[in-house]
């Protein structure tokens, strides 16, 4: 396979701060390209840099052996480098035609932007990649998982040489997974070559031939898949060896603190029961789209309900807003934190405390070192967040690192129990780990955690009981020694 890509000494120094230091990567035609790397890394400022939204600092970038210039966005595309950034791109009040096509639009013989071809062209292509969204469809109104989709449909659709994925599977389901894995096939055999960064583990091995690993900013080694192990991977990501990545014991007590009897909240939530114990890990499985998200929105008074009956501590509860719902003592923390968590250009503080200020605010005094206090417990010490001051804007973290900040925040303000919607998205192995060790930790105590997460593994591993929904209905609720992936599989597709 001949050479395609070849990035060299590559450095790159934020406010003086270097936060890559003569990196390397390769990448051959029709190759699938793993980096692999901890939160914070430089795993992204790579990718910017080769897709000309960073300029490096010292370095140099080859493709098919030529010496290139990258100055910007518009000039890497002209190289056939496209990027599917962390963030999601997409214009959400445009359809899913006008954000593929953006900036490419076909024109009628008039000069207008020809819809009409647009949409059919759009609907073709989606229809090869198997996907079930109209062309017509409003980008904002699509689900996370399949904005993800379209993003990804765009960067194919442009006939690139090189296209970069950071963390594309991050809110995709397995079969979701499945099908972007065929589309990548389907690339390689072009001769494509493709940078895939993801921080799960499983998905390198049926996906990437080769993997570089990062390090704090400086490159560590490029492995072949196939001659390597998790374990080893994980050591050359961490430095050292990790124990058991699973820390799981059984918590759970008789009293029940949630019941949630037939609840229905629009077309998502139609007829949702369960019940959640003292000290439990409650899982949530099912397809994107069952309704998971949209029913732990309706109990933290997100949403509005339009039937059923939610019991707290064996009283009816009324949830009306997202304050009665913390009175209860309920936490969420949402799936999608860009949109719903992130105050991007505040700082970690903010961020951190603004749902707790009362905890540090007592009859009109304030206490900095109460704050102070609660953000190192949180975010240094449980979460290990990296960062470089406390009023350093949270939009500058790496995107791992602003997850855990949005988990301190609501692991601060959460008294009683804990709704986590795919908390390990986008972390890295080594805090997943941590977060796997605090669930532990926490329910030991006597939270109960209610966990919605794509990934099986997890799921299966870290609940007491499985809920599985299916269509907005709540299909059927598993104990540990049911747990299996057919079984869950079986409840989450049975026709209803
Ligand atoms: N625009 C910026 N200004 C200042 N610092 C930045 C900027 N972008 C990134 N950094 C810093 O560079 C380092 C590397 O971040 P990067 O986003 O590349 O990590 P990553 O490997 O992609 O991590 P993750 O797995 O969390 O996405 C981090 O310490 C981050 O805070
Ligand atoms: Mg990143």
């Amino acid at each position: 396979m001949e050479e395609l890509l070849r990035m060299e000494g590559i450095s790159k120094s934020f406010s003086g701060v270097r936060v890559l230091n003569r990196v390397e990567l390769t990448v051959k035609h029709g190759e699938v390209h793993a980096l692999l790397g901890e939160n914070g890394a430089g795993k992204s400022t790579l990718i910017k840099i080769l897709g000309g939204a960073y300029t490096k600092d010292e370095g140099t970038i080859y493709i098919e052996g030529n010496k290139t210039e990258i100055t910007s966005v518009e000039s890497a595309r002209n190289y056939g480098i496209r990027v599917i950034h962390q963030e999601l791109m997409l214009i959400p009040y445009m359809t899913v035609a006008e954000n593929i096509f953006l900036g490419q639009e076909p024109k009628t013989k008039r000069g207008t932007v020809d819809t009409e071809k647009m949409n059919r062209d759009t609907a073709a292509f989606l229809k090869e990649m198997e996907l079930d969204i109209q062309p017509e469809e409003q980008v904002g109104r699509l689900n996370i998982a399949k904005q993800q989709m379209v993003e990804i449909a765009r960067a194919i659709s442009f006939g690139a040489k090189i296209i970069v994925m950071d963390e594309p599977t991050s809110s995709l389901t397995d079969t979701e997974v499945e099908v972007l894995f065929k589309a990548i096939r389907r690339l390689k055999g072009k001769g494509v070559g493709i940078i895939y960064i993801s921080h799960r583990m499983s998905e390198l091995d049926a996906i990437a031939d080769r993997i570089t690993v990062m390090r704090d900013g400086e490159y560590i080694d490029t492995v072949v898949t196939k001659d390597t192990t998790h374990d080893h991977l994980v050591s050359l990501m961490v430095g050292r060896s990790l124990g058991d990545l699973y820390d799981k014991h059984n918590h759970s007590r008789e009293e029940t603190v949630l019941s949630v009897s037939h609840l229905a909240a629009g077309k998502e939530v139609r007829d949702v029961s369960f019940e959640l114990k003292k000290g439990e890990v409650l899982g949530f499985s099912g397809l994107v789209g069952s309704g998971r998200s949209e029913t732990m929105e309706a109990l933290f008074g997100l949403r509005k309900k339009d039937a059923g009956e939610i019991f707290a501590d064996g009283k009816k509860a009324q949830i009306r807003n997202v304050k009665d719902a913390m009175n209860y003592g309920i936490g969420l923390v949402p799936e999608d934190r860009k949109k719903e968590g992130i105050f991007s250009v505040q700082g970690i503080r903010f961020n951190t405390t603004i749902e707790v200020l009362d905890q540090f605010l007592k009859g009109g005094t304030y206490s900095r070192e109460k704050e102070l206090s609660l953000i190192h417990t949180y975010v240094d010490q449980v979460m290990e967040t990296k960062y470089t001051g406390i009023e350093q804007p949270i939009g500058r973290l790496s995107g791992g690192n602003q997850q855990k900040v949005i988990i301190s925040r609501w692991l601060l303000a959460t008294k009683k129990i804990l709704i986590l919607d795919e908390p390990t998205r986008g972390i890295d192995v080594k805090t997943k780990a941590d977060i796997y060790h605090l669930i532990d930790r926490l329910t030991a105590e006597g939270l109960s955690v209610i966990f919605i997460s794509s990934e099986m593994p997890e799921l299966i591993n870290m609940c007491d009981r499985i809920v599985v929904m299916n269509q907005g209905r709540t299909t059927g609720v598993l104990s540990r020694d049911e747990f299996t992936q057919e079984r869950i599989m079986e409840l989450s597709t049975k026709e209803l």
